[in-house]
Protein backbone atom coordinates (compact mmCIF):
# COMPACT_ATOMS: atom_id res chain seq x y z
CA UNK A 1 0.00 0.00 0.00
CA UNK A 2 1.10 3.85 -0.21
CA UNK A 3 2.93 6.01 2.43
CA UNK A 4 3.04 9.22 0.66
CA UNK A 5 1.91 7.84 -2.58
CA UNK A 6 5.13 5.82 -2.81
CA UNK A 7 4.05 1.84 -2.31
CA UNK A 8 5.75 -0.08 0.38
CA UNK A 9 5.50 -3.26 2.13
CA UNK A 10 5.84 -3.77 5.98
CA UNK A 11 8.87 -6.21 5.37
CA UNK A 12 11.60 -6.31 2.89
CA UNK A 13 14.67 -7.42 2.17
CA UNK A 14 17.52 -5.12 1.44
CA UNK A 15 18.49 -4.75 -2.22
CA UNK A 16 22.15 -4.51 -1.67
CA UNK A 17 23.05 -6.41 0.96
CA UNK A 18 21.06 -10.02 1.92
CA UNK A 19 22.15 -10.06 5.62
CA UNK A 20 19.71 -7.05 5.96
CA UNK A 21 15.78 -7.27 6.85
CA UNK A 22 13.94 -3.88 6.70
CA UNK A 23 10.59 -3.27 8.23
CA UNK A 24 8.77 -0.40 9.61
CA UNK A 25 8.89 0.45 12.80
CA UNK A 26 5.13 0.98 14.06
CA UNK A 27 6.13 2.12 17.66
CA UNK A 28 6.62 5.73 15.80
CA UNK A 29 3.23 5.97 13.74
CA UNK A 30 1.58 8.11 12.64
CA UNK A 31 4.04 10.91 13.77
CA UNK A 32 7.45 9.43 12.10
CA UNK A 33 7.85 7.08 9.46
CA UNK A 34 10.92 4.92 10.44
CA UNK A 35 12.66 2.48 8.40
CA UNK A 36 14.40 -0.02 11.15
CA UNK A 37 17.14 -2.96 10.04
CA UNK A 38 17.36 -6.06 10.76
CA UNK A 39 20.30 -8.37 11.04
CA UNK A 40 20.16 -11.51 13.89
CA UNK A 41 17.46 -13.45 15.03
CA UNK A 42 17.93 -11.77 18.53
CA UNK A 43 17.06 -8.62 16.77
CA UNK A 44 13.95 -10.34 14.88
CA UNK A 45 12.66 -11.46 18.54
CA UNK A 46 12.81 -7.93 20.00
CA UNK A 47 10.94 -6.24 16.85
CA UNK A 48 7.97 -8.35 17.46
CA UNK A 49 8.19 -9.25 21.76
CA UNK A 50 8.09 -5.18 21.60
CA UNK A 51 6.13 -4.57 18.76
CA UNK A 52 8.10 -2.86 16.36
CA UNK A 53 5.99 -5.01 13.92
CA UNK A 54 2.80 -6.52 14.89
CA UNK A 55 -0.48 -7.91 13.56
CA UNK A 56 -0.86 -11.80 12.92
CA UNK A 57 0.34 -12.00 9.26
CA UNK A 58 3.59 -10.22 9.78
CA UNK A 59 4.69 -11.31 12.77
CA UNK A 60 4.30 -14.56 10.69
CA UNK A 61 6.32 -13.04 7.96
CA UNK A 62 9.04 -11.42 10.38
CA UNK A 63 9.80 -14.58 12.40
CA UNK A 64 10.02 -16.03 8.71
CA UNK A 65 12.46 -13.75 7.92
CA UNK A 66 13.90 -14.41 11.40
CA UNK A 67 14.44 -17.96 10.50
CA UNK A 68 16.51 -16.62 8.02
CA UNK A 69 18.70 -14.67 9.65
CA UNK A 70 19.36 -16.78 12.07
CA UNK A 71 20.52 -19.51 8.99
CA UNK A 72 22.81 -17.16 7.68
CA UNK A 73 24.52 -16.64 11.43
CA UNK A 74 24.03 -20.21 12.30
CA UNK A 75 27.43 -21.74 13.16
CA UNK A 76 28.44 -24.48 10.86
CA UNK A 77 29.27 -27.11 13.66
CA UNK A 78 26.21 -26.87 15.93
CA UNK A 79 23.64 -25.72 13.13
CA UNK A 80 20.55 -27.75 14.13
CA UNK A 81 20.84 -26.72 17.57
CA UNK A 82 21.26 -23.28 16.78
CA UNK A 83 18.12 -23.35 14.57
CA UNK A 84 15.88 -24.86 17.14
CA UNK A 85 16.97 -22.52 19.66
CA UNK A 86 16.13 -19.72 17.18
CA UNK A 87 12.66 -21.35 16.65
CA UNK A 88 11.95 -21.90 20.63
CA UNK A 89 12.93 -18.06 21.12
CA UNK A 90 10.62 -16.94 18.37
CA UNK A 91 7.65 -19.03 19.52
CA UNK A 92 7.73 -17.28 22.79
CA UNK A 93 7.88 -13.79 21.38
CA UNK A 94 4.19 -13.06 21.87
CA UNK A 95 2.08 -16.42 22.56
CA UNK A 96 -1.42 -16.15 20.65
CA UNK A 97 -0.82 -15.26 17.07
CA UNK A 98 -1.01 -18.31 15.27
CA UNK A 99 1.01 -17.49 11.95
CA UNK A 100 4.74 -17.10 14.37
CA UNK A 101 4.55 -20.83 14.92
CA UNK A 102 3.29 -21.99 11.29
CA UNK A 103 5.75 -19.80 9.91
CA UNK A 104 8.94 -21.17 11.86
CA UNK A 105 7.19 -24.83 11.84
CA UNK A 106 7.11 -24.17 7.83
CA UNK A 107 10.84 -22.66 7.66
CA UNK A 108 12.41 -25.46 9.93
CA UNK A 109 10.70 -28.39 7.73
CA UNK A 110 11.87 -26.66 4.74
CA UNK A 111 15.53 -26.52 5.84
CA UNK A 112 15.21 -29.80 7.41
CA UNK A 113 14.84 -31.53 3.59
CA UNK A 114 17.53 -29.77 2.19
CA UNK A 115 21.60 -31.71 2.95
CA UNK A 116 24.39 -29.10 2.95
CA UNK A 117 24.39 -26.13 4.98
CA UNK A 118 24.43 -23.35 2.10
CA UNK A 119 21.38 -25.21 0.64
CA UNK A 120 19.75 -25.05 3.87
CA UNK A 121 20.76 -21.08 4.11
CA UNK A 122 19.34 -20.63 -0.09
CA UNK A 123 16.62 -22.35 1.35
CA UNK A 124 15.69 -20.76 4.61
CA UNK A 125 15.56 -17.41 2.25
CA UNK A 126 13.60 -18.53 -0.78
CA UNK A 127 10.69 -19.79 1.96
CA UNK A 128 11.39 -16.36 3.92
CA UNK A 129 10.38 -14.46 0.43
CA UNK A 130 7.61 -16.81 0.06
CA UNK A 131 5.61 -16.59 3.23
CA UNK A 132 6.13 -12.85 2.39
CA UNK A 133 4.79 -12.97 -0.98
CA UNK A 134 1.77 -15.53 -0.37
CA UNK A 135 0.49 -13.52 2.74
CA UNK A 136 0.10 -10.15 0.55
CA UNK A 137 -1.68 -12.48 -2.17
CA UNK A 138 -3.51 -14.08 0.14
CA UNK A 139 -4.32 -11.02 1.74
CA UNK A 140 -5.46 -9.28 -1.64
CA UNK A 141 -7.67 -12.52 -2.46
CA UNK A 142 -9.60 -11.85 0.76
CA UNK A 143 -10.27 -8.42 -0.69
CA UNK A 144 -11.95 -9.37 -3.90
CA UNK A 145 -14.04 -11.87 -1.85
CA UNK A 146 -15.16 -9.46 0.86
CA UNK A 147 -15.66 -6.87 -1.89
CA UNK A 148 -18.78 -8.37 -3.05
CA UNK A 149 -20.30 -8.09 0.34
CA UNK A 150 -19.73 -4.69 0.44
CA UNK A 151 -20.80 -4.22 -3.29
CA UNK A 152 -24.28 -6.46 -2.06
CA UNK A 153 -24.90 -3.67 1.02
CA UNK A 154 -23.86 -0.63 -1.37
CA UNK A 155 -26.52 -1.85 -4.12
CA UNK A 156 -28.68 -2.00 -0.84
CA UNK A 157 -28.28 1.49 0.20
CA UNK A 158 -28.73 2.58 -3.47
CA UNK A 159 -24.99 3.56 -3.28
CA UNK A 160 -25.17 5.50 -0.33
CA UNK A 161 -21.56 5.10 2.13
CA UNK A 162 -21.64 1.50 3.78
CA UNK A 163 -20.72 2.28 7.33
CA UNK A 164 -18.20 -0.17 8.62
CA UNK A 165 -17.00 -0.77 12.21
CA UNK A 166 -13.23 -2.53 12.48
CA UNK A 167 -11.13 -2.62 16.06
CA UNK A 168 -7.47 -2.92 16.10
CA UNK A 169 -5.51 -2.58 13.17
CA UNK A 170 -6.09 -5.55 10.72
CA UNK A 171 -4.65 -3.47 7.95
CA UNK A 172 -1.63 -3.42 5.92
CA UNK A 173 0.51 -3.03 8.50
CA UNK A 174 -0.91 -6.09 10.24
CA UNK A 175 0.19 -7.93 7.01
CA UNK A 176 3.19 -7.25 4.37
CA UNK A 177 0.35 -5.65 2.51
CA UNK A 178 -3.47 -5.24 1.91
CA UNK A 179 -4.41 -6.30 5.67
CA UNK A 180 -7.14 -8.35 6.19
CA UNK A 181 -9.80 -6.33 7.52
CA UNK A 182 -8.81 -3.58 5.20
CA UNK A 183 -8.36 -5.32 2.07
CA UNK A 184 -12.12 -5.70 0.82
CA UNK A 185 -12.53 -2.16 2.27
CA UNK A 186 -9.36 -1.14 -0.19
CA UNK A 187 -10.73 -3.12 -2.87
CA UNK A 188 -14.16 -1.62 -2.79
CA UNK A 189 -12.78 1.86 -2.77
CA UNK A 190 -10.65 1.06 -5.60
CA UNK A 191 -13.61 -0.09 -7.28
CA UNK A 192 -15.41 3.32 -6.80
CA UNK A 193 -17.74 1.71 -4.32
CA UNK A 194 -18.45 4.40 -1.25
CA UNK A 195 -17.45 3.12 2.31
CA UNK A 196 -16.68 4.97 5.48
CA UNK A 197 -15.09 3.35 8.25
CA UNK A 198 -15.71 3.71 11.64
CA UNK A 199 -12.15 3.57 13.48
CA UNK A 200 -12.30 2.05 17.28
CA UNK A 201 -9.20 3.51 18.90
CA UNK A 202 -8.40 -0.18 20.80
CA UNK A 203 -7.00 0.75 24.01
CA UNK A 204 -4.41 0.43 25.46
CA UNK A 205 -2.09 0.58 22.45
CA UNK A 206 -3.97 2.16 20.28
CA UNK A 207 -3.59 0.57 16.67
CA UNK A 208 -6.56 2.31 15.56
CA UNK A 209 -5.88 5.53 16.56
CA UNK A 210 -2.07 5.66 15.67
CA UNK A 211 -2.17 2.64 12.55
CA UNK A 212 -5.37 2.08 11.14
CA UNK A 213 -6.44 5.94 10.77
CA UNK A 214 -3.23 6.34 9.15
CA UNK A 215 -3.09 3.98 6.64
CA UNK A 216 -6.90 5.03 5.64
CA UNK A 217 -5.93 8.60 5.22
CA UNK A 218 -2.43 7.90 3.20
CA UNK A 219 -4.69 5.45 0.95
CA UNK A 220 -7.65 8.26 1.02
CA UNK A 221 -10.20 6.20 2.29
CA UNK A 222 -13.35 8.35 4.16
CA UNK A 223 -12.92 7.07 8.38
CA UNK A 224 -13.91 8.31 11.48
CA UNK A 225 -12.20 7.43 14.85
CA UNK A 226 -14.03 6.67 17.68
CA UNK A 227 -13.40 5.98 21.53
CA UNK A 228 -13.63 2.00 22.07
CA UNK A 229 -17.05 2.07 23.62
CA UNK A 230 -19.05 3.97 20.64
CA UNK A 231 -19.89 1.20 18.37
CA UNK A 232 -22.74 -0.32 20.19
CA UNK A 233 -24.39 3.07 20.35
CA UNK A 234 -23.74 3.38 17.05
CA UNK A 235 -25.47 0.42 15.78
CA UNK A 236 -28.38 1.00 17.30
CA UNK A 237 -28.65 3.72 16.32
CA UNK A 238 -28.53 2.04 12.22
CA UNK A 239 -24.98 3.95 11.61
CA UNK A 240 -23.04 0.73 11.49
CA UNK A 241 -23.63 -1.32 8.07
CA UNK A 242 -21.22 -4.00 9.18
CA UNK A 243 -18.17 -5.12 11.49
CA UNK A 244 -14.85 -6.79 9.73
CA UNK A 245 -12.22 -7.55 12.07
CA UNK A 246 -9.26 -9.79 11.91
CA UNK A 247 -8.03 -12.12 13.76
CA UNK A 248 -5.09 -13.73 15.64
CA UNK A 249 -5.59 -17.43 15.89
CA UNK A 250 -8.93 -19.07 14.59
CA UNK A 251 -9.85 -22.53 15.45
CA UNK A 252 -11.05 -25.26 12.96
CA UNK A 253 -14.79 -24.47 14.38
CA UNK A 254 -14.47 -21.17 13.90
CA UNK A 255 -13.71 -19.38 17.48
CA UNK A 256 -11.43 -16.45 16.54
CA UNK A 257 -8.86 -14.29 19.21
CA UNK A 258 -8.91 -10.97 18.14
CA UNK A 259 -7.49 -7.99 19.93
CA UNK A 260 -9.55 -7.35 23.43
CA UNK A 261 -12.63 -5.60 22.83
CA UNK A 262 -13.93 -7.54 19.76
CA UNK A 263 -15.74 -9.91 22.01
CA UNK A 264 -17.52 -6.95 22.89
CA UNK A 265 -18.58 -5.32 19.48
CA UNK A 266 -19.41 -8.98 18.12
CA UNK A 267 -22.05 -9.08 21.31
CA UNK A 268 -23.29 -5.39 20.01
CA UNK A 269 -23.67 -6.78 16.69
CA UNK A 270 -25.59 -9.63 17.29
CA UNK A 271 -27.65 -7.26 19.44
CA UNK A 272 -28.66 -5.16 16.58
CA UNK A 273 -28.74 -7.78 13.80
CA UNK A 274 -25.47 -5.86 12.00
CA UNK A 275 -23.42 -8.80 9.97
CA UNK A 276 -20.11 -9.44 11.74
CA UNK A 277 -17.34 -11.18 9.48
CA UNK A 278 -13.69 -11.78 10.36
CA UNK A 279 -10.99 -11.61 7.37
CA UNK A 280 -8.02 -13.88 7.87
CA UNK A 281 -5.37 -15.73 5.46
CA UNK A 282 -5.72 -19.87 6.12
CA UNK A 283 -1.84 -19.22 7.61
CA UNK A 284 -4.16 -18.30 10.77
CA UNK A 285 -5.98 -21.20 11.33
CA UNK A 286 -4.94 -23.15 14.52
CA UNK A 287 -6.13 -26.39 12.50
CA UNK A 288 -4.87 -28.68 15.97
CA UNK A 289 -7.85 -26.73 18.43
CA UNK A 290 -11.50 -26.16 18.27
CA UNK A 291 -12.50 -24.52 21.58
CA UNK A 292 -11.10 -21.04 21.39
CA UNK A 293 -12.03 -20.29 25.28
CA UNK A 294 -10.05 -22.96 26.46
CA UNK A 295 -7.29 -23.64 24.04
CA UNK A 296 -6.12 -20.85 22.56
CA UNK A 297 -3.47 -18.98 24.96
CA UNK A 298 -4.40 -15.07 25.77
CA UNK A 299 -1.07 -12.83 25.75
CA UNK A 300 -1.13 -10.34 29.07
CA UNK A 301 1.66 -7.66 28.76
CA UNK A 302 3.02 -5.10 30.84
CA UNK A 303 0.58 -2.25 32.91
CA UNK A 304 2.80 0.54 31.76
CA UNK A 305 0.82 -0.06 28.20
CA UNK A 306 -2.55 1.21 30.43
CA UNK A 307 -1.37 3.67 32.73
CA UNK A 308 0.43 5.47 29.91
CA UNK A 309 0.27 7.15 27.04
CA UNK A 310 2.91 7.47 23.95
CA UNK A 311 2.46 10.22 21.41
CA UNK A 312 3.44 13.32 20.43
CA UNK A 313 3.85 16.16 22.96
CA UNK A 314 2.56 19.93 22.05
CA UNK A 315 6.71 20.63 21.39
CA UNK A 316 6.00 18.15 18.69
CA UNK A 317 8.58 15.59 20.58
CA UNK A 318 7.68 11.67 21.08
CA UNK A 319 6.45 11.42 25.03
CA UNK A 320 5.51 8.94 27.04
CA UNK A 321 2.72 10.42 30.12
CA UNK A 322 1.23 8.56 33.00
CA UNK A 323 -2.19 8.78 33.16
CA UNK A 324 -3.12 6.77 36.50
CA UNK A 325 -2.42 7.00 40.24
CA UNK A 326 1.48 5.62 40.49
CA UNK A 327 1.60 1.69 41.91
CA UNK A 328 -2.63 1.35 40.34
CA UNK A 329 -2.98 -2.73 39.61
CA UNK A 330 -3.23 -3.45 36.14
CA UNK A 331 -4.40 -6.17 33.82
CA UNK A 332 -3.68 -6.25 30.52
CA UNK A 333 -5.41 -9.03 28.66
CA UNK A 334 -4.03 -8.62 24.77
CA UNK A 335 -6.76 -10.64 23.37
CA UNK A 336 -10.11 -12.03 23.93
CA UNK A 337 -12.20 -14.78 21.91
CA UNK A 338 -15.42 -14.23 20.03
CA UNK A 339 -17.19 -17.44 19.91
CA UNK A 340 -18.34 -18.97 16.69
CA UNK A 341 -21.77 -18.60 17.60
CA UNK A 342 -21.67 -14.36 16.96
CA UNK A 343 -19.84 -14.18 13.87
CA UNK A 344 -21.93 -13.84 10.28
CA UNK A 345 -18.79 -15.17 8.14
CA UNK A 346 -14.98 -15.45 7.44
CA UNK A 347 -13.46 -13.91 4.84
CA UNK A 348 -10.32 -16.21 3.35
CA UNK A 349 -8.39 -16.32 0.39
CA UNK A 350 -10.40 -18.57 -0.80
CA UNK A 351 -13.82 -17.54 -0.34
CA UNK A 352 -16.55 -15.95 2.50
CA UNK A 353 -17.67 -19.62 4.63
CA UNK A 354 -19.53 -19.83 7.92
CA UNK A 355 -17.70 -19.74 11.19
CA UNK A 356 -18.55 -23.76 11.38
CA UNK A 357 -16.67 -26.74 11.27
CA UNK A 358 -18.10 -28.39 8.37
CA UNK A 359 -18.36 -25.45 6.59
CA UNK A 360 -14.75 -24.28 7.10
CA UNK A 361 -13.78 -27.85 6.05
CA UNK A 362 -15.62 -27.36 2.55
CA UNK A 363 -12.81 -24.75 1.23
CA UNK A 364 -10.08 -26.61 3.58
CA UNK A 365 -10.63 -30.38 2.60
CA UNK A 366 -6.91 -30.77 3.44
CA UNK A 367 -7.80 -30.41 6.74
CA UNK A 368 -10.43 -32.72 7.18
O1 LIG B 1 -1.15 -6.79 19.46
P1 LIG B 1 -1.18 -6.70 17.97
O2 LIG B 1 -1.21 -5.31 17.44
O3 LIG B 1 -0.14 -7.56 17.32
O4 LIG B 1 -2.57 -7.34 17.66
C1 LIG B 1 -2.89 -7.88 16.48
C2 LIG B 1 -3.92 -7.09 15.85
O5 LIG B 1 -3.60 -6.10 15.21
C3 LIG B 1 -5.30 -7.43 15.96
O6 LIG B 1 -5.70 -8.31 16.91
C4 LIG B 1 -5.84 -7.65 14.58
O7 LIG B 1 -7.16 -7.36 14.59
C5 LIG B 1 -5.60 -9.04 14.06
S1 LIG B 1 -4.03 -9.24 13.43
C6 LIG B 1 -4.36 -9.42 11.81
Amino acid sequence: MHVAGTPYRTIWPSDTDQAVIKIIDQRHLPHRFVIEELRTVNEVCAAIREMHVRGAGLIGATAGFGMYLAARTAPDQDFAAFMQQAADDLVQTRPTAGNLAWAVKRQLTAIAQENTLEKKRARAFDVAREIADEDAEFCRRIGEHGKEIIAELSRKKNGAPVNILTHCNAGWLAFVDYGSATAPIYAAHAEGIKVHVWVDETRPWLQGAKLTAWELKEEGVDHTLIADNTGGHLMQHGLVDMVIVGTDRTTRCGDVANKIGTYLKALAAHDNQVPFYVALPSSTFDWTIRDGLTEIPIEQRSGEEITHIRGLSEAAEMATIGIAPPDTATANYGFDVTPARLITGLITERGVMAAHEEDILRLYPEHR
